[in-house]
């Protein structure tokens, strides 16, 4: 599937983006280890965490769709999952992989996991080797990418775990299987990643305690079923702030999205390249901070992006590159190696489309200059990554011509519905 974006621009209007893709899988997998049920709305019905859904449910978890987002998980407890009769395929998510690494190390029974090309070339060592550290045995392919094959069991033990590379995908591996281990797990993280582990573990009844980059927790606790209540997912809303910014005297109000503050660093980078955004009605959807986003078009200025926000805004590089290329001057962008290992080598790829639309780029190993620049009409490849395809079809709109974006399925993995949102909003973006 491609997208044929006609230059465009969005008009005065108040909407929602679908829910929290990292709180969606993180409500499927704690739910699903939980006593008792828990009732989720606002759910994100997206490609990712239908994967996660499925791999709970192959592993004997009663999950109720009871609405278009709303779900009732009937959790199992701590020693209720049962062995999957088949290989779990969890599609394109790098999350729901890590994570339930974590889950499945502490399990009676084997297991396999597996997905697309694109996760099955990404790198898993990082957590093979915490989780290994534990107790657990996973087998990777020899350069450390999936399929993993999961012993089942085994005892872990807890540990102190140094993460090398600041990834809340590996610190929640590690708590996950933590959960399930003899004494105390304790994670460092380098940076702050997001704490959405921690919040909903706290929501269900666990004590874990986090401190100056330290996140404790004692195993054997069990988890009580709750209510969660998604909030909009930031990175989501994301696209649409940066599509208002690039439009004409326009102004948006997205209400009720996720603004943790492990999450925000993107507003703070847009904020300081000159863009008009506040926060209104801040209030909590359980144990997660939610606010309405107001955003109106600006013109924004290049800057060199602070690499302490990096791990705080890790999804939104590639709207914040056309974001820069829409600036006037130089942007540029630092300590970004994370981005080379994410759905696509995201430097690349949003290199390569914005050279294609006419921008100068360099690409740095860790990062970008991006010098800003008028967009002209073309073809680009979002190399089957959902946030470069939907963050070039933003940049696409204020294009000099029409732009086909090549392979764009996977936006339904984060964003279903992206294109006909982004359509009600007064961009001119097709289906081709
Ligand atoms: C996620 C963590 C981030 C992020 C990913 C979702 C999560 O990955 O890029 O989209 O839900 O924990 P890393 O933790 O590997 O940086």
């Amino acid at each position: 599937m491609d997208f044929k974006v006609v230059p465009s621009s969005f008009s005065n209007a108040t909407t929602t983006v679908p829910g929290d893709k990292s709180i969606s899988h993180r409500a499927l997998m704690l739910g699903s280890i939980a006593e008792g049920h828990s009732e989720i709305s606002g759910f994100l019905n997206g490609a990712d965490c239908l994967a996660t859904a499925a791999a709970m449910q192959a592993m004997g978890v009663h999950i109720e769709q009871t609405g278009p987002t709303s779900l009732v998980i009937e959790g199992v407890g701590a020693r209720g999952l049962q062995a999957p009769s088949h290989d779990l395929d969890l599609g394109n998510s790098g999350t729901a992989m890590r994570l339930m690494a974590g889950l499945l190390a502490a399990q009676p029974f084997d297991s396999v996991l597996t997905g697309d090309e694109s996760l099955t070339s990404r790198p898993m060592g990082r957590i093979i080797t915490p989780l290994t550290r534990m107790g657990a045995a996973i087998e990777s392919d020899c350069d450390g990418t999936p399929p993993l094959q999961i012993a089942g069991g085994v005892r872990l033990h807890g540990i102190h775990y140094d993460l090398p590379v600041a990834s809340a995908q590996v610190k929640s591996a590690v708590l996950l299987a933590g959960l399930f281990a003899e004494g105390e797990t304790s994670v460092f993280e380098p940076a702050v990643t997001r704490d959405h582990t921690e919040r909903m573990l706290r929501s269900m009844g666990a004590t874990v305690n986090s401190n100056g980059g330290t996140v404790r927790l004692a195993g054997g606790q069990p988890l009580t079923g709750c209510t969660i209540e998604v909030p909009g997912d930031l990175s989501s809303a994301t696209f649409i702030i940066l599509g208002t910014l690039l439009s004409q005297d326009t102004e948006i109000l997205i209400e009720n999205v996720g603004v943790n503050p492990t999450r925000t660093g993107v507003l703070k980078v847009l904020q300081s390249m000159g863009a008009d955004i506040h926060l209104e009605n801040p209030r909590q959807f359980g144990d997660e901070p939610v606010a309405d986003i107001r955003v109106r078009a600006s013109t924004l200025q290049g800057i060199d992006v602070d690499p302490e926000v990096v791990s705080l805004a890790i999804d939104e590089f590639p709207a914040l590159f056309v974001a820069a290329a829409a600036a006037s001057g130089e942007t540029r962008f630092s300590g970004l190696g994370e981005l080379r290992v994410k759905e696509s080598d995201r430097i690349a790829a949003m290199a390569d489309g914005l050279q294609r639309l006419g921008i100068d780029i360099d690409e740095t190993p860790d990062g970008a200059v991006v010098r800003g620049g008028r967009f002209s009409g073309g073809e680009v490849n979002s190399f089957h990554d959902h946030r470069v395809a939907m963050s070039l079809t933003m940049a696409a709109t204020i294009a000099e011509g029409e732009v086909l974006i090549r392979g764009v399925d996977n936006v339904n993995t984060s964003f279903p519905g992206f294109e006909d949102c982004v359509a009600r909003l007064g961009a001119d973006v097709q289906v081709a």
